[in-house]
């Protein structure tokens, strides 16, 4: 029997973790909680005896692995891994999964609500305008910038999109024009929708002189990662180019800097793309699964630390 710990700062729906529980002990493993912990000595008192850990954004380091002697997996239930020590997890023999795609509509239909959000001049009352017709620009082709591609040609929007690691064939395929660099993305769309992984490569990729290319009155919207974007340069762009606008569900470090572009700047208290009771229960089971698959069968399929 495996001991597995749900550990998120920022909960699962009840019904999702109810979901989990019935996987999880239905495969004869048993299930423990910590939701809301404000201090990472009770995620380390926590980790101290289980075999496995389901996380959302939770940051597992070296240290977490160190006080969980018996961690064998660890399943971040969504897409983005970098709150995960790779290599440390690779120098303690724990394997790191994730669950891809799990939770993806859930972020596209939050991008297309704040766009209309954003475009009706956050509710205000005033005159704002319509997405129809509008060009997006979507940089990185996974499974969100999918979803968000399906979701804004629903809404009458000309679809782009980038991705470096896809092939312009494939996003064609999907029915949306393939631009040939992030430049050209940048340069094309009225709004660029960001769902690029935050790596060496992409950190601070978007930048001054990437944003500077947009056209007049656009806006970059950001539910990937906050640690994309430079923040110093941005701040920087709007202060001079007053037709920019940056929304975000992922409250930049400069948050309050930021504020001071009333109208032209919008962000959610908390990462808001994936909290939705269905995204919780569809990445929450697939991360159960997971591990009941690699207790059972040694299953190690959706291992991002090979
Ligand atoms: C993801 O990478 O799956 C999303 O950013 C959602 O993250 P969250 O589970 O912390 O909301």
């Amino acid at each position: 029997m495996a001991k597995v710990l749900i550990a998120t700062e920022k909960p699962f729906a009840a019904t999702a973790v109810a979901g989990m529980k019935d996987v999880i002990e239905g495969a004869g493993n048993e299930l423990v909680l910590l939701e809301k912990y404000t201090e990472k000595a009770q995620l380390l008192a926590a980790v101290a005896d289980v075999d496995a850990i389901i996380i959302r954004s939770d940051k597992i380091d070296g240290e977490v692995m160190d006080a969980a002697k018996n961690l064998k997996i660890v399943v971040r239930a969504g897409a983005g891994y970098d709150n995960v020590d790779l290599a440390a997890a690779t120098a303690h023999n724990i394997i790191v999964e994730n669950t891809p795609g799990q939770n993806a509509n859930a972020v596209a239909e939050l991008v297309l609500g704040i766009l209309v959000f954003t475009v009706r001049n956050f509710y205000n009352g005033k005159a704002g305008s319509e997405l129809m017709g509008k060009t997006i620009g979507i940089l990185a082709f996974g499974n969100v910038g999918r979803n968000v591609a399906r979701v804004a040609k629903g809404f009458g929007m000309n679809v782009i999109a980038y991705d470096a690691f896809c092939p312009a064939e494939a996003i064609e395929a999907a029915g949306v024009k393939a631009c040939a660099s992030q430049e050209e993305l940048f340069k094309e769309a009225d709004i660029v929708s960001l769902h690029i992984p935050a790596t060496a490569e992409t950190k601070l990729s978007i930048n001054y002189d990437l944003c500077n290319t947009m056209k007049k009155g656009a806006i970059l919207i950001n539910t990937a990662r906050k640690e994309v974007i430079d923040e110093a340069g941005l701040l920087r762009l709007m202060a001079c180019r007053e037709d920019l606008k940056y929304i975000t569900d992922i409250k930049p470090d400069a948050d309050a800097e930021f504020a001071k572009f009333e109208g032209r700047y919008f962000s959610t208290p908390k990462k808001m793309g994936a909290q939705t009771a269905e995204a919780n229960t569809n990445a929450g089971i697939a991360a159960a699964k997971q591990i009941n698959a690699y207790f059972a069968e040694g299953c190690t399929k959706f291992q991002v630390n090979k």
